[in-house]
């Protein structure tokens, strides 16, 4: 086995050096990706989107209206906070990545979503004290780690959570096949 993989690493060196070229290129895109998209877990959790199902959902379960104030912390590429929008007063994506932030940007101008904004930074440094509502797809122990910011939210704001929860907080509202989790500051 060691050898087979001994002999066709040999073979690929051997040949044709152009292909040899694409090959290294496209190992090293994969690795790039890789690493882009998990480089942030450290911080609070690596990529992954909100699925359309869970969205909506989410969405549901926040009753967002025209005076409501909405935050996604670690927005990704935006497309949960721009889908919010539509019924917000104002949406805040809080993205630390860069590319993910400026596509963010990019993507709701063509949505023409004027009232969604996105800071590049990082969401425990950030300022979230005007919300209403809290979108949050992290990591169960970044959840944890959070408890102490949104309990300075006003009352009644509503926190919604996709998969990971809020240890020892009661859920207003729970869809458990979706994992989707909605908690309301004050009553928690
Ligand atoms: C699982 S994705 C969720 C994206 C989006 N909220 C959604 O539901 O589709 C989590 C995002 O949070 C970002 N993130 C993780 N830790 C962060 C931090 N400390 N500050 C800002 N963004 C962070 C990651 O870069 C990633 O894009």
């Amino acid at each position: 086995m060691r050898k087979a993989s001994l002999k066709s690493w040999i073979n690929l060196l051997k040949g044709n050096p152009n292909k040899m070229h694409l090959e290294l290129v496209i190992a090293f895109l994969i690795l790039f990706l890789a690493i882009w998209l998990f480089y942030t877990r450290h911080l609070g959790s690596e990529y992954g989107p909100t699925t359309m199902k869970r969205a909506r959902r989410m969405i549901e379960f926040a009753k967002i209206t025209k005076k409501d104030i909405v935050y996604d912390l670690g927005s990704g590429f935006g497309g949960l906070a721009i889908m919010a929008s539509r019924r917000a007063k104002k949406v805040v994506g809080i993205e630390y990545d860069f590319l993910r932030y400026f596509f963010s940007i990019i993507r709701a101008f063509f949505h023409g979503a004027r009232n969604v904004g996105f800071i590049r930074g990082n969401l425990f440094k950030q300022g979230i004290s005007n919300a209403d509502v809290i979108f949050l797809f992290l990591k169960q122990k970044t959840n944890q780690k959070l408890k102490a910011k949104l309990k300075k939210l006003n009352k009644g704001a509503r926190v919604v959570s996709n998969t990971w929860t809020f240890e020892n907080w009661k859920p207003a509202r729970q869809d458990k096949n979706l994992k989707v989790y909605m908690y309301v500051v004050g009553e928690e």
